[in-house]
């Protein structure tokens, strides 16, 4: 039964139904199994090769009240910050000095930084010949359109959560439709886009994590980040349980097998809730890891849930060590952009 829902993920993802996923995920007996297939189909697809980006987390400014994050605007006890357009720059430099191709810019919504206040930011950045992830939480269309003719290549904006219901308890005033049909104007533009959800958030079952499978899938989606939630003390959320290692690696692996081309990043979260939570990853599935290049002493204010990881490193830290932690895990780190490389579908 087990295997057989696995062969079918592989093999016909389409007929496969939310009860089944859903299954899967309750099932701890097999996990192994399911560990094992995630990892041989990322070989058979990616070899193993591991992407790096740079991410720059350039202002905790935040206009959302999002009722699991840290830097909500709410939340007062956030010593707030915005990094200068050259500082941003300046940072996208260091990475592109430790061969890194790839930079994140990522803040919380942020109306300070304007269309055009990105877009030099944007084309200074590609002049470097680098790679550009925007992961600014939701802009105008038009502002999409924008930087994605100066050159930003791919967007990172989480679905969060696909349990409709649920995304409405979490996001006051916001609407799950409304972030699925920013997601679909990023693709119809020509991003390269990124879902991704987190795993464990109160309220959320087994089926609501096969909702968020089905629509990553149903989206095609090109990057899908997934982590644990953590409660951050200074949030609703404060008393609420946090995700567990063993449900995150179950749904990047599940992931894997539904999407076995897109890029699946170890998520900073997994590595902030157990030691080995990012190598872990990367042995399930995985195959992306981002590099925190945000200059201190800003990275710690940067706190959108408690014991990040990377808060004590030097600022310049994190590109060698993620290259270390990739290889001890036993895979490579790619010199590529790391586009997503489009691959037929193969029986296994
Ligand atoms: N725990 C884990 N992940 C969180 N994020 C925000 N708050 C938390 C938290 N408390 C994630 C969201 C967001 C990403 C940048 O960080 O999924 O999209
Ligand atoms: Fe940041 Fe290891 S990745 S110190």
């Amino acid at each position: 039964m087990y295997e057989d829902i696995l062969t079918k993920i592989i093999n016909h993802p389409d007929s496969v139904t939310l009860e089944e996923v859903a299954f899967v995920l309750s099932n701890d007996q097999l996990t192994p199994k399911l560990f094992a297939k995630a990892d041989e189909v990322r070989r058979k697809y990616l070899g193993t090769e591991v992407f790096l980006r740079g991410i720059i987390e350039f202002s905790n400014y935040c206009s959302n009240n999002c009722l699991y994050c840290g830097i909500r605007a709410q939340n007062t006890n956030v010593r707030r910050y915005r990094m200068t357009s050259d500082e941003i720059v300046e940072r996208a430099r260091i990475i592109n000095e430790q061969d890194i191709k790839t930079v994140v810019l990522q803040s919380g919504e942020d109306p300070f930084y304007t269309k055009d206040m990105l877009g030099h930011v944007i084309s200074a950045i590609k002049s470097l010949g680098l790679t550009i992830t925007l992961s600014l939480g939701e802009r105008s269309f038009n502002e999409y359109s924008y930087w994605k003719a100066l050159g930003a290549d791919r967007y990172l904006m989480r679905h969060e959560t696909a349990d409709e219901e649920l995304y409405e308890k979490l996001h006051p005033g916001d609407r799950f439709e409304n972030r699925k049909a920013h997601l679909l104007e990023l693709k119809r533009l020509g991003y390269e886009v990124g879902a991704g959800s987190m795993v464990g958030l109160p309220g959320q079952d087994d089926f609501s994590l096969a909702k968020d499978i089905l629509f990553t899938y149903e989206l095609d989606a090109d990057m899908i980040g997934i982590g644990p939630f953590i409660p951050h003390p200074e949030t609703p959320l404060k008393n609420a349980v946090a995700g567990t290692l063993e449900k995150t690696l179950k749904m990047v692996a599940l992931t894997r097998l539904f999407l076995p081309d897109a890029n699946i990043p170890a998520t900073t979260a997994l590595g902030s809730i157990h030691p080995q939570g990012r190598q872990m990853a990367l042995k399930c599935g995985a195959n992306v890891i981002m590099p925190n290049f945000t200059p201190s002493p800003y990275r710690a204010q940067y706190a959108l849930y408690p014991n990040k990881i990377c808060i004590m490193e030097s600022d310049t830290a994190c590109g060698e060590c993620t290259k270390a932690l990739v290889r001890t895990a036993g895979y490579t780190v790619s010199q590529s952009h790391g586009y997503r490389r489009r691959r037929m579908r193969e029986q296994l």
